[in-house]
């Protein structure tokens, strides 16, 4: 598996296993379980998507190192607060049965149980006061941030002492959100595209159906192909065990610089929510 080499020097594969949407228990056990055997060494779930426990039990009942597992939980919204994200750090370790994990991020910039004026800028620095304080007690390997926009970064980055190695958004064939990447790259800060497949709005689109065809390649694959060639690290998800495997083989093809612009340019997938207006 390709790695990215994170700021402060931490590798990731270059593709994970998404497991939102995935049930606890046996389902996200099974479906986290191929994975790893197929080769997937990256697996993403987060509290809210309340499957911790499977995907550590798989983890553990893996016959790899846990060193060779790189391993991201989130934050939930409710935990937007020093005490309350230090507790949920210990609670996510908990239910994952892990010594510590390799991401940790702030799931949302801005909770709208918390949505009065400037109250997020206040909510982030203390939760990722937390968090710097669980890397620097080495129970985190890296930590960053979820569907933060510029405004949500700079601000953070004015009271961070350790800025964000890494911030997962939607990045999608048609949600390239030019600004947001070129910010993250000034800053060194890893882009990984969530929802790489636009939860499966990309299928029925015949330009990139054309472009699967081209390619002999599968429309998943085009996509996943697209954000590997953006500087991306997509974390598809699937339950389906074909799909899960084809997921990998994206690493043998290369789609030309005119295929890359047309699929930036696909209409009609599904695009990054406003963090500012979520219901959540
Ligand atoms: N940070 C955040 O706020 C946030 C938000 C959304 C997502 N995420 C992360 O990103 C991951 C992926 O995003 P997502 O769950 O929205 O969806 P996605 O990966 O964009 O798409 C998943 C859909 O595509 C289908 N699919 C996957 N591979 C396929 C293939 N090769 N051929 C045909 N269909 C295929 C899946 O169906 P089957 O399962 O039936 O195969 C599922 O319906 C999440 O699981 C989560 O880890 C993070």
């Amino acid at each position: 598996m390709e790695q990215y080499q994170l700021s402060n020097g931490v590798n990731i594969p270059k593709i994970g296993f998404g497991t939102w949407q995935i049930p606890e228990g046996e389902e996200v056990y099974k479906s986290v379980t191929h994975a790893l055997k197929v080769g997937y060494r990256h697996v993403d779930t987060a509290q809210i998507y309340r499957n911790e426990v499977g995907v550590g039990q798989a983890i553990a009942d893996s016959d790899l190192a846990r060193e060779d597992i790189f391993l991201t939980t989130k934050i939930w919204n409710d935990k937007y607060d020093y005490d309350l994200a230090k507790a949920s750090i210990e609670e996510s370790l908990e239910k994952l049965g892990v010594d510590y994990v390799d991401l940790l991020l702030i799931h949302w910039p801005n909770p709208k149980a918390q949505r009065e004026q400037d109250a997020w800028k206040a909510g982030n620095a203390a939760t990722w006061k937390a968090m710097e304080e669980a890397y620097r007690a080495g129970k985190v390997r890296a930590i960053g941030v979820s569907n933060f926009m510029i405004h949500h970064l700079e601000a953070l980055l004015e009271t961070a002492d350790i800025k964000p190695h890494v911030n997962q958004v939607l990045l999608a064939p048609g949600c390239t959100q030019e600004n947001l990447v070129a910010f993250c790259r000034q800053y060194d800060i890893l882009l990984e595209a969530y929802s790489p497949l636009g939860t499966g709005s990309i299928f029925s689109n015949p330009v990139a159906q054309e472009l699967a065809a081209k390619y002999g390649k599968s429309v998943a694959q085009v996509a996943l192909r697209w954000s590997l060639q953006k500087g991306f690290l997509p974390l598809p998800k699937s339950v389906t065990p074909e799909n899960i495997e084809a997921n990998l083989q994206i690493f043998d093809f290369e789609l030309s610089a005119d295929d890359v612009d047309k699929l930036d340019k696909l209409e009609g997938i599904k695009s990054q929510k406003n963090p500012d207006e979520v219901d959540y």
